[in-house]
């Protein structure tokens, strides 16, 4: 039975990001760099209150009531139909989710490869369709969870839409920003609601920053740092094999666009009102493999907050031992450095004493947690909670909030403001080409 981190029924987002959270919508004309952006504050109004309950114009009502039909799960919530398209890796953690989870019931999986859709749906005991065209019509989702390469998503989450259902899609949701503002706003004319996956927002060590944040243990946020190191071009890992092109090498940015989103909707996290006056990002290609153009990102960036200046690093290597996904968060008071595949958090903050005592009381706060996260880790291994432990809680509180018409935790203003700095990350690569 999949554990589900989630104390209260209804989420409100940590303290850092609260006040100032309003649900505007920014349409613009979004070319790359082009600061004219028309904000239109357009309520993002609970489902059960707007036109989400009606029946969209391109549906039969005899069919949207069908659909709707209410049924009760065992925790006496509203039960959603959930169908999953995709049934590749990603989707073993969203259909662990589905199967333990008293919210949604599976109602049919869909994949172009005959073999992975047969297992999953013998495994999920669930039915397979071909096409999601064919799934959308026979299994009436509610919701439908895109888990294709990410070419794909686009295409799918709107046929998915136009059905009916509201969609989870797997990051990156789109290929750029334009992309998402067409489907964000066509979502929106449906009355549809359409989620990013951003899990790691929600894995344990991030909430711990969270806490601490809240709490003000670490002052005003000035620098925000986060790092990922994993051998993508090793050739025997799943990037890596030239033999087994993955779509992932499509990307604009390559294997490495295929991380982005998780270290932009964290910068955005940290850093929700910030403005990034200045990106730039130095991309490198370290490695002889001919199918991986890129494989090294160096990027920096400066902006300004409410309180002050914000200066923030993303970094991803793919030469350097051990594995990481690391964030590190500093404030005026304090800094706090959690590592997502270990669940390593150490935490440095203004502790009485000052700076005479300070850092001794530290120091073995520091220890403390260290032993105590010695065996956490081991447990961690031995129950194989590995670093998806945000995903079942993204998903929970999607759910929750859909089944209560009330706004998702991955907001549109979330989706677009990392798929914005995903734009300017890439556009540093085009330059780069250019120049060269
Ligand atoms: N959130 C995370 O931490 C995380 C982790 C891994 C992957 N992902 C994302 O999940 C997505 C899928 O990745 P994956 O690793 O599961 O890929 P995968 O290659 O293992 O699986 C993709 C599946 O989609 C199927 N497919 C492709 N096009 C289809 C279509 N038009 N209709 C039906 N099925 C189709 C393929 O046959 C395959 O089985 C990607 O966008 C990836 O970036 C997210």
């Amino acid at each position: 039975m999949l554990g589900i981190a989630v104390r209260t029924p209804s989420w409100r987002p940590p303290a850092h990001r609260r006040d100032g959270r309003v649900f505007a919508r920014e349409r613009s004309s979004l070319s790359m760099g082009k600061a004219s952006t028309e904000t239109v504050r357009a309520t993002f109004r609970p489902l059960g209150a707007c036109a989400a309950n009606r029946a969209p114009e391109s549906m039969a009502p005899s069919k949207w009531r069908a659909m709707r039909t209410t049924q009760t799960g065992s925790a006496g919530a509203s039960l959603l139909r959930a169908a999953v398209v995709g049934t590749g890796d990603i989707s073993r953690q969203h259909l662990a989710f589905l199967a333990a989870s008293p919210l949604a019931r599976l109602v049919g999986v869909c994949d172009l490869s005959p073999i992975a859709r047969r297992w999953t749906a013998e495994e999920y005991g669930t039915t397979p369709y071909s096409s999601l065209d064919e799934m959308l019509e026979h299994a009436q989702p509610d919701v439908v969870h895109v888990l294709t390469p990410p070419s794909t998503h686009i295409g799918l989450a709107r046929a998915a839409l136009a059905a009916g259902a509201h969609v989870i899609c797997e990051k990156p949701i789109t290929l750029n920003a334009d992309e998402l503002v067409t489907l964000l706003d066509e979502a929106e004319q449906l009355g549809r609601v359409v989620v990013e996956n951003h899990n790691y927002r929600f894995n344990p060590e991030i909430q711990r920053i969270d806490r601490l944040l809240a709490d003000d243990l670490l002052g005003r946020v000035g620098e925000i740092e986060i790092r990922i190191g994993l051998p993508v071009t090793d050739p025997g890992g799943r990037f890596g094999d030239p033999n087994l092109p993955s779509p992932i090498h499509q990307l604009p940015a390559g294997v490495i666009h295929d991380f982005l989103t998780h270290m932009a909707y964290l910068v955005g996290h940290f850093g929700p009102r910030v403005t990034w006056e200045r990106v730039s990002s130095i991309w490198s290609k370290h490695s002889a493999a001919a199918h991986i153009p890129v494989d090294d990102l160096d990027a920096v960036l400066a902006g300004s907050g409410p309180a002050g200046p914000v200066h923030a690093r993303i970094r991803f290597s793919a030469l350097l031992a051990p594995d990481c996904f690391e964030i590190t968060v500093r404030g005026t008071n304090g800094f706090v450095q959690a590592e997502l595949f270990s669940g390593r958090v150490t935490e440095i903050v203004g502790q009485p004493g000052g700076k005479q005592l300070g850092p001794i009381v530290n120091m073995m706060r520091d220890g403390v947690h260290q032993f105590i996260g010695g065996p956490r880790s081991l447990k961690r291994k031995v129950l194989q909670q590995g670093p998806y432990a945000g995903l079942a809680t993204c998903l929970e509180l999607t759910y929750r909030a859909l089944a209560a018409g009330s706004p998702t935790p991955v907001t549109p203003e979330d989706m677009l403001a990392a798929s914005r700095l995903i734009d300017r990350l890439v556009a540093g690569r085009h330059l780069e080409e250019e120049s060269a």
